[in-house]
């Protein structure tokens, strides 16, 4: 049932608030961020960790790669992040101190299903970041975090992948205090800014109309672009692959970094380019770094749309249009950057006449390898 939306995509963006708010559920408190699921794997054994791999795919990926920056600051365990059919097939260097975890929707995900095998295999622990009750993969795995985002229906994912997010950081917020990596101050703030987090999150999805307008002149675009830096760097992949599965625009996401590296010889005359622009308060560096960005694409003719936090004001002589965000912190903020690029996707594929929840050559879940 829609509900009322026009897809069940639209009322899926909807219902992200709750995605997060449910997912934080009895996981959080003033006292600090405790995962009974994780308690039960034993301390001893989240610290003697001394390397995370993050495997999944798609959209979950990207999710395990914002959520890579989180525990890796927060922990201070390297991790790294693998698509799972890349995972199984490069002979990994694993170990009995390597922790796999694993992020997957459905928890059915043939290719992710079979790299944590592989895992379980080699003497690996490995944790489960699913949003279905007894998936196979939670099953298989040492223990389960589950995101309680609600089925999900539409094929191209959006209240599950702010609820992985969610999900990986409170992992990074568990391990943190076991291995004793976070001063009580540090845990403090992340705390409240993920209480923070729901309303927020229902703030920015109040972007609909502004970004329905853009994607209304857009409809003949063959081709956009997404820029990030940071945890904005997997939310550029993730807007530029919403864009190819329900509009069918060719689209990419780029490191903001990487620019002059290369990606700047695709700037033309027109050329829409996503922004997503870091914090001044809280990453006053990278904030600026990105606001030179903006200026040399602007400069080669790029239609830039900034997305920005509220009363970010430096991007404002060089973008063409400015998509305002409420503040949080700089890990925070791609849990709120997401939801315009969601509704890109949504508005331009709508503008387009697709439909938005079947997209062709697509399956929700890929039971195969
Ligand atoms: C793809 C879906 O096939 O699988 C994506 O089209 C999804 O939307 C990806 O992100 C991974 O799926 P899951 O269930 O493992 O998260």
């Amino acid at each position: 049932d829609k509900g009322g939306w026009s897809s069940f995509m639209a009322k899926e963006i909807n219902e992200q608030a709750d995605a997060v708010g449910n997912t934080l559920r009895g996981r959080i408190s003033s006292a600090g961020v405790e995962i009974p699921e994780l308690t039960a794997l034993g301390d001893d054994r989240l610290r003697e960790i001394d390397r995370i791999i993050i495997i999944a795919c798609g959209t979950a990926s990207y999710a395990g790669h914002v959520g890579s920056y989180a525990i890796e600051q927060w922990a201070r365990v390297p991790v790294e992040v693998q698509l799972s059919h890349e995972f199984r097939y490069r002979d990994p260097v694993l170990s009995d101190r390597t922790l796999v975890i694993s992020v997957s929707q459905s928890g059915e995900t043939m290719d992710t299903l079979m790299a944590v095998k592989y895992a379980i295999e080699r003497g690996v622990t490995t944790i489960s970041v699913c949003n279905t009750q007894s998936a196979t993969i939670p099953r298989e795995s040492d223990a389960a975090v589950y995101t309680h985002a609600g089925p999900e229906v539409a094929v191209a994912s959006t209240k599950a992948f702010v609820a992985q997010i969610t999900a990986i950081y409170l992992i990074g917020l568990h391990l943190a205090r076991v291995r004793g990596t976070f001063s009580a101050e540090e845990q403090t703030r992340a705390v409240e800014q993920f209480e923070a987090l729901p309303a927020k999150v229902a703030e920015a999805i109040e972007t609909r109309d502004q970004i329905a307008q853009l994607a209304h002149w857009m409809a003949d675009t063959r081709s956009v672009l997404f820029l990030g830096r940071h945890v904005g760097y997997p939310i550029a992949l993730e807007g530029a692959l919403k864009l190819k599965e329900i509009a069918y625009i060719h689209a990419e996401g780029f490191a903001a970094g990487e620019l002059k590296h290369g990606p700047i010889a695709l700037i033309d005359h027109g050329q829409p380019v996503f922004v997503l622009v870091p914090s001044p308060r809280t990453s006053p560096i990278m904030h600026s770094k990105v606001v030179s960005n903006i200026q040399e694409i602007r400069a080669r003719g790029a239609r830039v749309i900034a997305v920005v936090e509220k009363g970010d004001t430096a991007v404002l002589p060089y973008a063409d249009d400015v998509v305002r965000l409420p503040l949080a912190d700089t890990l925070f903020e791609p849990l709120l950057q997401v939801i315009p690029l969601q509704w890109f996707a949504l508005e331009l594929s709508t503008a387009k006449g697709l439909d938005v929840d079947q997209p062709r050559n697509l399956a929700k879940s890929v039971t195969v390898e």
